[in-house]
């Protein structure tokens, strides 16, 4: 049994670093460094305009004992658009990846052998660190990785959550940053992420922001409905309007969804809608996915005076197979047809034996 771990409370070893400068662009190679304070200026840009992006990918124990990370290509590309948007350099995928790479191979061993629970969450950010309060785009920028074990974002476990549905706050607008990941996009959203605890939820639900109608994403996580029962079930995932995060899981869940047979489609459903399609057992499950948090179902929404449960409150089955679908390609134990995992050598002395249960488990995990 392992110990509840806080979601990034406690780091691995090292870290991760490099820098960029208009004069010498991308330090390369990567240097790795013991995981410690850094000196930094008073006048760091980053720190006083906001220019500052991140990702966040897992890298998983599989069942042959090696290291995996999922879809490091995919955050690249994301990184280097939400860079773009805040008129920062785009990291090249390969210094990504290399940094990944240089990461997992130091850190790696973190990842206990025995509790296939467990990811390394990885945490890449870029941030202004040019010492100048000049209102442009600073000159100089640096990228860190760090890294920590984690069970998950709500708990090891795919319990049911409940939500609240923001109207006092907006989390982008239109020609924003919202499809960015970006510090100050999370900064905007705490107070509603408090309204939501204060009203005994466990994460917020926003909305368009022009129309304040349409449900769009929540606080870490994109949102998937899903119509009917069975094999004939559909799932329906609000668009990319380009004021919500194109989600790496999501992505890989609308693959995934489509490949079992499943319609998929991107749609908008408004709030009213949500409740009443709830109400009439059209919409059966809803979940909420994301690299911290995987596939969990949402029970429970509020919505001002309405208040509804989804499925009884209970975990829909269409969500517990793809939760299952995504964890089994994670973990080894089904075919990764899309090649999203990329494999790191065993670092030293974490190579593990599996049996030879190897095949029953891959279709298990389907
Ligand atoms: C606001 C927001 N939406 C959605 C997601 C899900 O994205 P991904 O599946 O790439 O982790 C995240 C997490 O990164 C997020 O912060």
């Amino acid at each position: 049994m392992t110990a509840r771990l806080e979601f990034g409370e406690s780091f691995t070893d090292h870290v991760v670093l490099l820098t960029w400068t208009a004069e010498t662009g991308w330090e390369s190679p990567p240097r790795v460094q013991r995981f410690g304070a850094l000196p930094f200026s008073p006048a760091t840009a980053g720190l006083h305009y906001g220019q500052v992006v991140f990702e966040g990918l897992k890298t998983y124990r599989r069942r042959d004992g090696s290291l995996g990370t999922f879809r490091p290509d995919a955050h690249a590309r994301r990184f280097q658009q939400s860079a773009r948007r805040l008129a920062m350099p785009e990291m090249p995928e390969g210094l990504f990846l290399a940094a990944v790479d240089a990461f997992v191979a130091r850190d790696g061993g973190a990842l206990p052998t025995d509790d296939e629970r467990l990811s390394l969450y990885l945490r890449p950010v870029l941030f202004a660190s040019e010492a100048s309060l000049a209102l442009r785009p600073a000159r100089e920028y640096t990228f860190l990785l760090v890294g920590f074990v984690t069970g998950g974002f709500f708990s090891d476990r795919a319990d049911p959550v409940s939500v609240l549905v923001s109207r006092e706050y907006a989390r982008a607008a239109p020609g924003g940053t919202g499809e960015a990941k970006c510090a100050g996009n999370y900064a905007g959203a705490f107070l509603a992420q408090q309204a939501a605890a204060d009203a005994g939820c466990q994460q917020v639900v926003w909305l368009d922001p022009v129309e304040r109608h349409w449900v769009e994403e929540m606080g870490g996580m994109n949102l998937f409905f899903v119509r009917g029962a069975g094999p004939d079930a559909a799932v329906v995932t609000p668009p990319l309007t380009g004021t919500l995060l194109p989600g790496v899981t999501r992505d890989s869940l609308m693959t995934l969804a489509a490949e079992r047979g499943h319609g998929v489609s991107e749609e908008r459903i408004s709030v009213d809608q949500w409740r009443e399609e709830c109400v009439a057992g059209v919409i059966t499950e809803t979940f909420s996915c994301g690299t911290a948090a995987l596939v969990t179902p949402v029970g429970r929404v509020r919505d001002g005076e309405h208040d509804w449960l989804i499925g009884g409150g209970e975990q829909g089955p269409v969500t517990k197979d793809l939760r299952a679908a995504l964890s089994g390609i994670h973990q080894g134990r089904a075919p990764d047809a899309w090649q999203w995992v990329r494999h790191h050598p065993h670092p030293a002395g974490t190579r593990r034996v599996v049996s030879s249960e190897q095949g029953a488990a891959g279709r298990a995990g389907r």
